[in-house]
């Protein structure tokens, strides 16, 4: 697969080290409070996976599925829910849990409605952040890294459910989509 980027992003050793600085950061900022860590399928597995190890804190957690991209690199702007959440979330302190934020769009959506199910709070802990593609307002609490606007794979980023698996962050071959 190594072969298929056209350079490594994000190393392993680099991820680790963001990501506990997170866990550091959620684990005091929701000290005393009800979490519920909400990720996003299925992007947001590994991410999800090492960041509550990194929460030093009681917590639950919850997925769930939404559509955004189907199997091409561009966003379709429709957001639809293909699994919802298994507790109910009133009264608890939600954190969303999600690989990256491009356009804004299902991040904007799955805030929305989860704010919908009177919550005590709702905020985004998201691993990477493409500024130059942001079309709405998001606000993101716990950010990881500012990427550029290369497609990724990798550390849960897919291209055509392929990639996931990667334990960095890579920039895909344009030769690999473009064809
Ligand atoms: P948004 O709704 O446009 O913000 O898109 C967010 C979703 O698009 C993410 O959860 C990813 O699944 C996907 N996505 C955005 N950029 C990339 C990328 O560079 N590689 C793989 N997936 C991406
Ligand atoms: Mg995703």
């Amino acid at each position: 697969m190594l072969n298929d980027m056209e350079r490594i992003l994000l190393s392993e050793e680099e991820l680790k080290q963001r990501i506990q600085e997170m866990g550091n950061q959620i684990s005091k900022d929701y000290e005393g409070k009800d979490l519920i860590l909400v990720g996003v399928l299925k992007g947001s597995v590994p991410f999800m996976a090492d960041l509550m190890k990194r929460i030093e804190i009681p917590c639950s957690m919850d997925f769930m599925a939404v559509s955004s991209y189907g199997s091409s690199t561009e966003s379709s702007g429709i957001v639809r829910i293909l699994k919802d959440l298994d507790f109910e979330i009133e009264n608890k302190d939600i954190l969303i849990v999600e690989d990256i934020v491009d356009s804004g769009t299902t991040l904007k959506y799955l805030k929305k409605y989860l704010a919908s199910k009177n919550p005590k709070s709702v905020e985004i802990a998201c691993l990477l952040n493409k500024p130059e593609r942001r079309t709405v307002e998001i606000d993101v609490k716990y950010l990881g890294f500012e990427v550029p606007n290369y497609f990724l794979v990798g550390y849960g980023l897919d291209y055509a459910e392929k990639y996931r698996n990667l334990p960095y962050i890579g920039i895909l071959k344009e030769s690999v989509y473009k064809k």
